[in-house]
């Protein structure tokens, strides 16, 4: 099958969560499994170009219908990790994708709305004829409205979209500019409820037009597919998702495991695996030293992260301080973009600097992360929401214990060491709270660090359960494969 995917994030060049691991990852399974798939990604002047091979010359010129005129775009074309990727850059006096960073602007609405027209012109002008377009989250949304309503007049009528949410948090609410900047001129078709208007306001939302117009939708786990209809997590769309139930669904992400495994990460010292455990322990050495952290016989827990409301902050500050008073070591990475969040977290950094058991890195960093999920021996991750969460799930193959809160994919993917009675003692693989307060996160943490106090052995054993499990691309690919067929017969 021919499968392009659009997208704002592909790790790791562009990577500012979760969303660039799948889009990497999900699209290497299914070439993997034998079919052709293409990304068609915007040129952040930020991105990683030391991971992009064969970026020189541009590949073509592209020219973008905008607000009646039109905007002279650069095509590049390069490979990432052996997956074929097309870049398109605008030049226009906006410079769209030349701000320092991916997301955060004042006009990202229009930025992504030209980037989503952009690919479809690309697709068009290329004579590009996918079987499947797959876009992902608000940033894309407009590429199903904009194919089913202009570009199938055009010869594009037998495209197929399947629409992957992975944070309803975000649905890119906005108004009428969207329409005239990107030549879907008739303001008053579009503002109907079945087209692009909010389920509660009277402005656009572009996540409900994807949900609307796509052939297939997904969130990225069963148990999160289910929150968003009857648990308030659709953040407002839940008429929209119930009206649509019927193409709407949960797929579990899976992890790249030729980039995420001990056995062969390179940026950690000491590879190892479920057989060979003991040598997890040569990294945590290696990560005491690099951060000036005391080497003694105690627990090491982390924290990688954003720092956002969603990824529950205050219990994470909570965590960590628990685990000072217990004595234990704490190293957290994160990044937060909420300016009260930064603060908050930059007056901790400083006020622990020079204490031997504790570390706040804050900015985003990829290598140290690989080191600190080989080093650790429990992460906490006690979020809001979760769609899917993948830091649970890079833990577990890294034989570091997940301390979790149940919440979306963390219930599909965490079975609880003392609790979870669907699950036999052998396939249980971390610790689950559920409440929001703090003492609810702390007790399960406590359990964890009694474990490992207590029953080292048994400890060792609940983390070598977690590496055996597979949450690789294999089983996802074959749901999304399933998905796409049945669409493309429809
Ligand atoms: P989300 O997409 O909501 O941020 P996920 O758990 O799905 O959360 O994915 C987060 C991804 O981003 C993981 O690969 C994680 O290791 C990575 N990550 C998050 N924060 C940082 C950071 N500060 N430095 C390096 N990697 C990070
Ligand atoms: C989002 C979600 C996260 C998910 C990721 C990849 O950023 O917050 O839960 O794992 O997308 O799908």
């Amino acid at each position: 099958m021919y499968i392009v995917q659009i997208a704002s994030e592909c790790a790791p060049v562009i990577k500012a969560g979760g969303l660039g691991d799948v889009v990497y990852g999900l699209s290497r399974e299914l070439e993997i499994q034998g079919n052709n798939v293409e990304l068609i990604l915007p040129m952040y002047d930020c991105m990683r170009y030391d991971h992009i091979w064969g970026i020189h010359d541009a590949y073509r010129d592209l020219w973008v219908p905008w607000y009646g005129g039109r905007i002279h775009c650069s095509v590049y074309c390069g490979w990432v990790h052996g997956q074929l990727c097309f870049f398109i850059e605008p030049h226009s006096e906006e410079n769209f994708f030349h701000r320092g960073k991916y997301y955060g602007e004042s006009d990202d609405y229009m930025r992504f709305a030209f980037f989503s027209k952009a690919a479809l012109e690309f697709l068009l002008q290329s004579n590009k004829r996918p079987d499947v377009i797959h876009c992902h989250d608000w940033q894309t949304g407009l590429v199903p409205v904009m194919l089913f309503e202009m570009y199938k007049w055009h010869g594009m009528a037998n495209q197929r979209v399947c629409y992957t949410i992975h944070n309803f948090k975000h649905q890119g609410v906005t108004g009428a500019d969207i329409l005239w900047a990107t030549g879907l001129n008739n303001d008053a078709y579009y503002y109907q409820y079945h087209c692009l208007r909010d389920d509660h306001h009277n402005c656009l939302n572009i996540m409900k037009g994807g949900i609307n117009y796509s052939n297939f939708v997904n969130t990225v786990s069963p148990h999160h597919a289910w929150e968003a209809r009857f648990n308030g997590e659709g953040c407002g769309l839940e008429p929209t998702l119930n009206i649509h139930h019927s193409k709407f669904s949960g797929i579990l992400n899976g992890l790249d495991y030729n980039f995420w495994n001990p056995e062969k990460d390179a940026y950690i010292p000491h590879p190892y695996s479920a057989d060979n455990f003991a040598e997890k322990a040569k990294n945590k050495k290696a990560l005491r030293e690099r951060l000036l952290l005391s080497d003694e016989d105690k627990p090491l827990v982390c924290y990688i992260g954003r720092l956002d409301q969603q990824k529950g902050v205050h219990l994470v500050h909570h965590s960590m301080y628990y685990a000072l008073e217990r004595g234990v070591q704490f190293v957290l990475l994160g990044s937060a973009t909420e300016p009260s969040i930064n603060a908050w977290f930059q007056h901790e950094k400083e006020f622990l600097n020079n204490n031997p058991n504790c570390h706040l890195e804050l900015g985003f960093n990829e290598e140290l992360s690989h080191l600190i999920y080989a080093a650790a021996d429990i992460i906490v991750v006690p979020s809001n929401y979760e769609p899917c969460g993948l830091t649970q799930i890079i833990s577990l193959k890294y034989g570091t214990v997940p301390v979790v809160r149940g919440v979306g994919g963390l219930v599909n993917t965490v079975f609880d060491w003392d609790y979870d009675d669907s699950h036999t003692p052998e396939e249980r693989n971390g610790f689950m709270f559920y409440q929001t307060d703090k003492y609810a996160a702390e007790s399960a943490l406590c359990r964890a660090l009694d474990l490992w106090d207590n029953e080292p052995k048994l400890f060792q054993k609940l983390a070598v359960q977690g590496m055996n499990y597979d949450y690789s691309w294999t089983n996802p690919v074959q749901e999304y494969l399933k998905a796409y067929e049945a669409i493309r017969h429809k």
